[in-house]
């Protein structure tokens, strides 16, 4: 028998994410027809559970130290303490215009929104509710989930996820965060910020450990200096519940006692019983293979965003929803550089970079044809007003470009983008010594590290 027909369109996307939204978004300026299928919030991960809400937090954290520490700077003040309703009403708020924004945006590219789970029943068909959206092309962008550990059971009120700490109605005594990436790291800033006392166990041999392992120093050095606890090197082994909270156990039996543990071991790609395999389309752990070119070899279908091996990061998914649009409308867009993409860890200090580390350059290049240079912020006029510490590093090939920046300290965030047009348009650091960078910003301390890798440093101290 067949389905109630939702409609025929030039794109069915399932998922309304940062990668599903991006892709509907160019595809209706395109003068495509586009549903857009979502189970949950429109704008997913990133801005209801994700980027938006931890950002808020870790801005609401920054107030907090410098509230505690503005005698510093000759200003009075006493941090009298954390009003962790008054952090989520100001944290909801943002979510809530920029979720309103999404909303207006898509309706007003007259993009078809359908709220329900969809599932992908044949090549071209999602169906939600027993009604069938047929499409010229499918896009998958069904996100990812919180993982967790074998025998590690998130009962979401000692043991959380993101999710859950996102909600917490009251600053935690103490606690333990299992697994020091990215969101580990970040919510160890949060919490201890609001002060919390919080442990980190990560099973790598160092935090940020996709990083630069210079840029992991660094951030360990700074967590030591603001009583951060982290070990590193020994795989967690169990929790058990105390009277009060939680107990972990990591390699070698060493404990660890908290009020609550944060698991931040990964996220999974969201593809399970969606019909994907059933469609002919290739999962490798969960993830959704597909070419440079995000089609997956099935019919007219693509992937895009976190269900796609590679950085789960909100900005990739929008980069890969408007490249799949432009693909299907004919454009031929230009393959996506996964090293190119520029990566942010907002946690006190902050992590900045592009292109590949040190190490990586070295055994692409071979170890006498790259150059790296430190420059240190200690040099930098704005940085010391901001009594920040830190250093952007370059790595360069000999004779050739930049192929990675790698930035540790405070708002290193937003000088990414001008170390991505670096990366991205393959210069080289004379070409950016060329460059006047205003004085005093921080955004100097790059034009200090060029200048420097030019042979011709101004304010380095060697
Ligand atoms: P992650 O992959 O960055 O870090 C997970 C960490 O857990 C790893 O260092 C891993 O070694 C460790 N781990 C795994 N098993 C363990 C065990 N048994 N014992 C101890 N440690 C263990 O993943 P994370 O932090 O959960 O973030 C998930 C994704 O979300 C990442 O891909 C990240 O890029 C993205 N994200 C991005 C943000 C940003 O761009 N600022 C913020 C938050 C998340």
């Amino acid at each position: 028998m067949s389905q109630p027909n939702g409609g025929t369109f030039d794109i069915v996307i399932l998922g309304a994410g940062s990668g599903g939204y991006a892709a509907a978004l160019r595809a209706a300026e395109l003068n495509l027809s586009v549903a857009l299928i979502d189970k949950a919030e429109l704008g997913g991960t990133c801005l209801h559970r994700g980027c938006i809400p931890t950002k808020a937090l870790l801005h609401a954290a920054e107030i907090a130290d410098q509230t505690r520490e503005s005698e510093q700077f000759g200003v009075k003040a006493d941090l009298v303490g954390i009003d962790m309703a008054g952090v989520n009403s100001y944290k909801d708020g943002v979510v809530a215009r920029l979720y309103k924004g999404l909303q207006g945006l898509l309706k007003q590219d007259k993009i078809t929104v359908v709220a329900g789970a969809g599932k992908l029943v044949g090549r071209d068909t999602v169906e939600v509710d027993g009604k069938r959206y047929t499409g010229r092309n499918v896009i998958l962008a069904t996100g990812s989930y919180s993982r967790s550990l074998p025998g590690l059971e998130v009962d979401g009120r000692r043991v959380l996820t993101s999710e859950h700490a996102l909600k917490l109605d009251r600053v935690p005594s103490s606690a333990i965060v299992l697994g020091g990436g990215v969101i580990g790291v970040e919510f160890a800033s949060v919490w201890k910020s609001f002060g919390a006392d919080v442990t980190i166990l990560e099973a790598l041999p160092r935090l940020v450990a996709a990083e630069d392992e210079e840029i992991s120093k660094a951030v360990e050095r700074a967590f030591r200096k603001r009583k951060i606890n982290f070990k590193v090197g020994k795989p967690f082994e169990k929790v058990e519940y105390t009277e009060n909270g939680v107990q972990a156990t990591i390699a070698g039996g060493e404990t660890v006692e908290a009020e609550i543990l944060l698991v931040a071991v990964g996220r999974g790609p969201t593809t399970k019983d969606l019909g994907y395999e059933q469609a002919g389309v290739t999962l490798d752990r969960g993830f959704v293979i597909t070419n440079e070119r995000l089609h997956t070899g099935v019919g007219n279908i693509y992937a895009v965003g976190d269900i796609v091996p590679g950085l789960q990061l909100a900005h990739r998914g929008f980069a890969q929803g408007i490249f799949v649009a432009e693909e299907i409308a004919g454009l031929s867009p230009a393959v996506i550089d996964e090293a190119g993409i520029p990566r942010v860890t907002y946690s006190d200090p902050e992590v900045a970079s592009v292109g590949i580390t040190e190490a990586k350059a070295k055994e692409k290049y071979g170890a006498d044809r790259v150059t790296t240079y430190n420059y240190n912020l200690g040099g930098n006029g704005k940085s010391q007003i901001l009594k920040t510490q830190g250093f952007v590093k370059l790595v360069r090939v000999n004779d050739g470009p930049v192929v990675g920046v790698h930035m540790v300290g405070a708002r290193m965030g937003e000088l990414v983008s001008e170390a991505q047009l670096i990366y991205n348009w393959e210069a080289f650091p004379e070409e950016v010594a060329q460059l006047v960078h205003a004085h005093p910003t921080q955004g100097e301390a790059l034009g200090e590290a060029h200048l420097a890798l030019a042979g011709k440093p101004l304010h380095a101290h060697s």
